[in-house]
């Protein structure tokens, strides 16, 4: 916003003066972060009772569905709204096609319904995408070395309503296919599943930033030496990312997400400014691992840093924040 040109100056003006005391400060905070903001993601695994550690993601786990439960408890009890559940799935699952991905007794399912069944009113979003269970770690299928849009978009539908049939509040579809919106809400709708909800990862860039996230479920390997330029977004690329959403708006988006966030507050800015929707963002694994290294090494305050660059989402005018520290944030908030 740009200042009147009336406004008066120093030493008529002093804005030091609104700082001065910590109760004017609170008073005048233009942004606050409370864990109504907060996501929490959540990487499940099969089993009972084990939390298997991410070596590359302090603090993070692949939790049962046991524990996936107590999670979610916790999560409702700090007031976070929502989590977002993703896979680790055994290899010897993993096809070309992700066949157990429209598996409707697959992880995610069951984890949906334990969820629902033990924690009713907290939010479930669930990832659209292939890679946690395709054999090449790619998002959509694979023929002759190329990923093929409309096939998978096809595969998507069926994912999304084997997700939504399971109970899932909202279906985020990750995989930066063209078309799968539209495809994918006519598809719920057809089922009678139009009062689930869409979270479009719209503007998803290929980033180096998602490493830790392919160690918690186990793609990195599968994928080798590919990438995923020929999908996600060049990140080069702003103008893009307004196209995206504005697509995916189109095409029946509920909200929209920029992702990674940190690395791409201009888009998450540019997003919350142009268009009349709910926008997202996540802090990814590799920005938390990041934040959780530096502080590990006594570098900087982990807690404090965290915290801002959480408020500077809200500054950038997300509406919400996937982020691993949810749980650890909302309680220090609380
Ligand atoms: C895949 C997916 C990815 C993330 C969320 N969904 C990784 C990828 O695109 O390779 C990354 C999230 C993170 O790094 O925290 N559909």
């Amino acid at each position: 916003m740009t200042a009147p040109s009336s406004s008066a100056s120093f030493p008529t003006t002093r804005l030091r003066r609104n700082r001065l005391n910590h109760w004017c400060r609170e008073m005048l905070a233009e942004h606050r972060l409370h864990p109504s903001d907060l996501i929490l993601p959540l990487f499940i695994q099969e089993g009972s009772n084990t939390e298997t550690p991410i070596l590359s993601m302090p603090d993070v786990s692949r939790i049962t569905l046991d524990i996936l439960v107590k999670k979610a408890k916790s999560a409702k009890q700090l007031g976070i709204p929502a989590i977002a559940l993703f896979p680790v799935v055994d290899v010897k699952l993993k096809s070309p096609y992700g066949d157990e991905a429209l598996f409707p007794d697959n992880l995610v399912c069951r984890a949906i319904r334990e969820v629902k069944n033990a924690v009713p009113d907290i939010g479930i979003i669930t990832d659209v995408a292939l890679d946690p269970y395709t054999s090449h770690g790619q998002d959509g299928v694979v023929e002759n070395g190329k990923v093929m849009n409309d096939i998978t978009v096809d595969i998507l539908c069926k994912q999304a309503i084997v997700q939504a049939k399971a109970g899932c509040d909202i279906v985020a579809p990750s995989d930066m296919m063209d078309g799968r919106i539209g495809a994918i809400r006519k598809a719920l709708d057809h089922e009678h599943l139009s009062d689930t909800s869409i979270l479009a990862y719209s503007a998803k860039y290929v980033s180096h930033h998602y490493g830790p996230f392919r160690d918690a479920v186990d793609s990195k390997k599968l994928l080798g030496a590919a990438d995923k330029r020929e999908y996600q977004m060049d990140t080069a690329n702003s103008d893009e990312a307004i196209r995206e959403i504005a697509l995916d708006i189109n095409e029946g988006a509920d909200m929209v997400m920029v992702k990674p966030g940190i690395s791409y507050l201009d888009i998450v800015y540019r997003a919350a400014t142009s268009f009349p929707v709910p926008v997202l963002a996540y802090q990814v694994s590799g920005e938390y691992a990041m934040v959780k290294a530096a502080a590990a090494n006594g570098w900087i305050d982990g807690d404090q840093v965290m915290m801002e660059q959480l408020l500077s989402f809200k500054r950038a005018g997300a509406r919400a924040i996937l982020t691993y520290a949810a749980l650890d944030i909302a309680g220090k908030i609380a």
